[in-house]
């Protein structure tokens, strides 16, 4: 029996909501034990009159449910943690160290970005939008849940974080110049994460042209091939200006950790660009370990993302 536990702020609105709908859309009740409490609850309140309507209105019902705060012991029996916003997460996370691999957003869970805003005192028509976008974003929860017990489990007596996060697949490639850190990077990330590889070349140390290979990553990483890219040149300059050409990209070249960290946090890089020529080996793992572990913070910084890839259509059009 797995346990899942759905998680808001005051456990009266949106993981109640999302409770009762992912219980409604797991196939086989029996393997699954779903539960939701808050961050900052008062215990033992109903759920809002809104929440309330708006699942009855999927035919659910919460008349019985009383919030509850998610306790230390939840969060250690859990086998799955689904946060609704990004700082709920985070929150959990820094609070949790040993459990962090097991909490994500919902969004993240599934390879989005999205948040799901707090309805709290608004009209119905609210709750209802925020029921129909839990029930969007938790069909595809469902879909995903199996294959990641099947990876947890192969996990699950590692106390390295990094070996409980969700398996991504990574795009990654270079230049001649390049070549020897790829290499490098290629045979450590296959050894110490869990990651899968897909090496987009080059093969060797004879001149080759950069942008041959940040297209090729780009296209990986743009058609959700792979979910981030790495690509490696001299400078890291060559490669970066090349994949951020390509509709989707968002490269960030970063010689230091905590670029590597805002890139992904801040503004959601889907690709690292590093130089060989620049950087040495310890610190490259380093920035490529920081880019892979932050997840992008959302909120504030999405509409800014937002602007980005509309500055992107603009030039397009
Ligand atoms: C190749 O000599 C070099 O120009 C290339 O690897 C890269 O640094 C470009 O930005």
């Amino acid at each position: 029996m797995k346990k899942i536990v759905l998680v808001c702020t005051g456990n009266t609105c949106r993981s109640p909501l999302a409770g009762v709908l992912l219980q409604d859309l797991l196939p086989e009740e029996k393997e699954y034990l779903i539960e939701s409490a808050g961050i900052s609850a008062f215990p033992g309140q109903r759920a809002a009159e809104m929440a309330h309507r708006a699942a009855r209105e999927r035919g659910l019902d919460l008349s019985t449910h009383q919030s509850q705060q998610l306790s230390d012991e939840m969060v250690r029996e859990a086998d799955l943690i689904l946060t609704m916003t990004v700082s709920q997460a985070r929150r959990l996370r820094l609070s949790h160290r040993e459990e962090s691999g097991i909490i994500y957003t919902l969004g993240e869970f599934i390879g989005r970005t999205e948040i799901v805003e707090d309805p709290v005192g608004e009209d119905l028509e609210v709750y209802r939008q925020t029921r129909d976008q839990l029930e969007k974003l938790l069909k595809a929860a469902v879909e995903r849940i199996p294959e990641f017990f099947s990876q947890a489990g192969d996990y699950s007596d590692s106390k390295n974080y990094n070996k409980r996060r969700f398996r991504m697949k990574l795009a990654i490639g270079s230049d001649h110049a390049g070549f020897p850190l790829k290499e490098n990077l290629k045979d450590w990330l296959k050894e110490e994460s869990v990651h899968e590889v897909i090496d987009f070349g080059a093969s060797g140390q004879d001149s080759v042209d950069y942008p041959d290979y940040a297209r090729k990553v780009s296209r990986a990483v743009a058609s959700q091939e792979a979910e981030l890219g790495i690509l490696i040149c001299g400078t890291g300059i060559g490669m970066s200006m090349a994949a951020n050409k390509v509709k989707g990209i968002r490269a960030a070249r970063c010689q230091d950790c905590y670029s590597a960290r805002m890139a992904r946090s801040h503004n959601n890089a889907n690709i690292l660009t590093l130089g060989d020529r620049v950087l040495g080996t310890g610190l490259a793992r380093e920035i490529v370990s920081v880019f892979l572990e932050e997840d992008f913070a959302g909120e504030r910084h999405q509409s800014r993302v937002d602007k980005i890839m509309q500055l992107e259509k603009e030039m397009k059009d």
